[in-house]
């Protein structure tokens, strides 16, 4: 196994990696520093997006340019003109919230949510926005929405809230969207850091970024640990299967914006690709709007 710095910029807050196999590049994007980032799969031929807002999270279309989780809703964008259009936004009267994260599900279901810009209590909430642009409110009471993703068969959808400290697993119907039979997959304590975002690899184990612990631990199914890669920054936020054969995890950080050049971890904002772990990811799907 090898890790290694994808580029050597850093970014204030490096958030949702994601392959593009069509086009063989690397999504990602700072959602404080309001961008979307692109490179290689090597991290070379760099290229950026400004956007008007805080941008917790972004879907490809299946017909092109992409759909958005800005602080001020949902937003479809055009990567040719660069333009941003407001589609619609669920917590238009909640000043304190913005989307944090959110990923597109195997029936082309945008499903993203929010977090308390405070961190401190439960006024955010996730949605799943379908391809006629129909938003449902899947789960409400919501701090720190993170780590979106589902089993390989789609029958559980995970996800986390960080300052709760729990990773959950939910069995999810593919056919409507819906969520039920909500439980406890890891709680607090059961691994280090709090849990960020996540992916599913190709045989149905759970990576997650541990924030505050430098780390990507991979669950099995049953919530155990089943290994921890190390990462030199503490802040890690997400991560990503991608690259030609689908095998690099690719993981995000972030710089604490209360300690922004904290001495301990100096690494802080850098994007980083992990090599020889002998796990594949899946393709993600596209959103069918
Ligand atoms: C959020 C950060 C937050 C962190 C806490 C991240 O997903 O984007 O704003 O500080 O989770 O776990
Ligand atoms: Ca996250």
């Amino acid at each position: 196994m090898k890790i290694q710095r994808h580029t050597e910029m850093k970014f204030e807050l490096a958030e949702g990696p994601l392959w593009n196999p069509q086009q063989q590049v690397l999504f990602w994007v700072d959602i404080l520093g309001k961008r979307i980032w692109r490179s290689n799969a090597d991290g070379g031929d760099l290229a950026s997006w400004p956007v008007p807002d805080h941008i917790g999270a972004m879907a490809l279309r299946k017909n092109g340019g992409a759909m958005l989780a800005l602080r001020n809703g949902f937003n479809s964008f055009d990567f040719e003109s660069g333009e941003c259009c407001p589609i619609l936004d669920p917590e238009s009267t909640i000043e304190r919230t913005r989307f944090n994260d959110g990923k597109t599900d195997r029936r082309g279901r945008f499903v993203a949510g929010t977090m308390d810009y405070r961190e401190s209590d439960p006024v955010g909430a996730f949605y799943s926005l379908s391809s006629d642009m129909n938003c449902v409110t899947l789960g409400s009471g919501v701090v720190i929405f993170n780590a979106p993703c589902w089993s390989p068969d789609d029958r559980i959808f995970y996800h986390a809230d960080s300052a709760k400290g729990t990773i959950y697993a939910s069995d999810y119907d593919i056919d409507t969207g819906a969520i039920s039979n909500t439980r406890i997959l890891v709680g607090p304590g059961e691994a280090p850091g709090a849990p960020d975002g996540a992916t599913v690899d190709a045989e149905g184990y759970i990576w997650n970024a541990r924030w505050g612990a430098g780390c990507v631990v991979r669950f099995a199914p049953d919530g155990s640990i089943d290994r921890t890669i190390e990462i030199p920054a503490d802040k890690t936020t997400s991560c990503a299967f991608g690259g030609p054969s689908l095998d690099r995890l690719y993981v995000t950080s972030m710089v604490d914006p209360a300690n922004p050049n904290d001495p301990s971890d100096p690494e802080a904002g850098s994007l980083y690709i992990v090599t020889g772990l002998g796990v594949k990811g899946l393709p993600e799907p596209r959103f069918a709007g």
